[in-house]
């Protein structure tokens, strides 16, 4: 059987401001290990509010989420954040890098931060992550001296510094243009393929979404069910 790195069961979600609305029903679904899944749909459906909580993020819904096996319900936000570092690799549309560090430095701040490893080893580990996205010559720059195709992927080796479990974006070609988009495409792919690494990417990119293993489209907050 295959191992499962992420479950939603039954997870409902409400805003209540100004008045209740469900904006997530019965959100059920599976991802398995070396899995590179989507989520696509309409403007407003509700993937983000989604990935906010699968992402542990957001705590405030009904259901269940497990991450590596693990119920994430009812945990203390230490636990919670200890996940989000160690199992979960982040990648936004926007980069966030620190234009004051260098690439570098930029890609081992979430090893540093989860503080496992001595900082040769956690410099190391950077030096690889880079070399496997075809960047390692950026290394020594600042982060504010690269193209924003190199900053996306520079942000990619960033959400792998910690080998998490599962890498986990919203839209992370929405602000790149075509040829970038597909170069974030291939890595992606390459990650899954080569590195069995799961991933879990919200777009709009119908195209993208296709060439993935496999799409949850959802709209007005619920998962559409495959037609077979
Ligand atoms: N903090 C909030 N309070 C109340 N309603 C919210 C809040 N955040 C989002 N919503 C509403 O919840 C719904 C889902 O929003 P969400 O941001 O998840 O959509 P989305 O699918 O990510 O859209 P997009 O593709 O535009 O990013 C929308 O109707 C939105 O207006
Ligand atoms: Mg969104």
């Amino acid at each position: 059987m295959a191992d499962i790195i992420l479950e939603a069961r039954n997870i409902n979600k409400y805003f209540h401001d100004p008045v209740d609305v469900k904006v997530l029903s019965d959100i059920n679904f599976k991802v398995n290990k070396g899995e590179f899944v989507t989520v696509t749909g309409k403007s407003g459906c509700g993937k983000s509010t989604l990935l906010y909580i699968l992402s542990t993020m957001d705590t405030d819904y009904e259901g269940e989420l497990l991450i590596d096996n693990v119920s994430m319900v009812n945990r203390p936000e230490a636990m919670l954040a200890r996940v989000r570092n160690e199992k979960i690799g982040f990648v936004f549309q926007f980069h966030y890098l620190l234009n004051e560090f260098s690439v570098l430095h930029n890609v081992m701040l979430p090893g540093l931060k989860l503080n496992r490893y001595p900082i040769q080893q956690v410099e190391h580990h950077a030096m690889e992550k880079l070399t496997r996205l075809g960047i390692e010559k950026l290394a020594n720059k600042k982060a504010n001296q690269v193209s924003g195709g190199e900053k996306q992927r520079i942000a990619i080796a960033r959400a792998l510094i910690n080998d998490p479990c599962i890498i986990m974006g919203d839209e992370p070609t929405g602000n790149l243009d075509k040829k970038n988009s597909e170069l974030v495409f291939d890595i992606f792919k390459q990650l899954a393929e080569e590195y069995k690494q799961t991933l879990l990417i919200v777009t709009h990119d119908q195209e993208f979404a296709a060439r993935t293993h496999r799409r949850i489209q959802m709209e007005d907050g619920k998962i559409i069910p495959d037609v077979h």
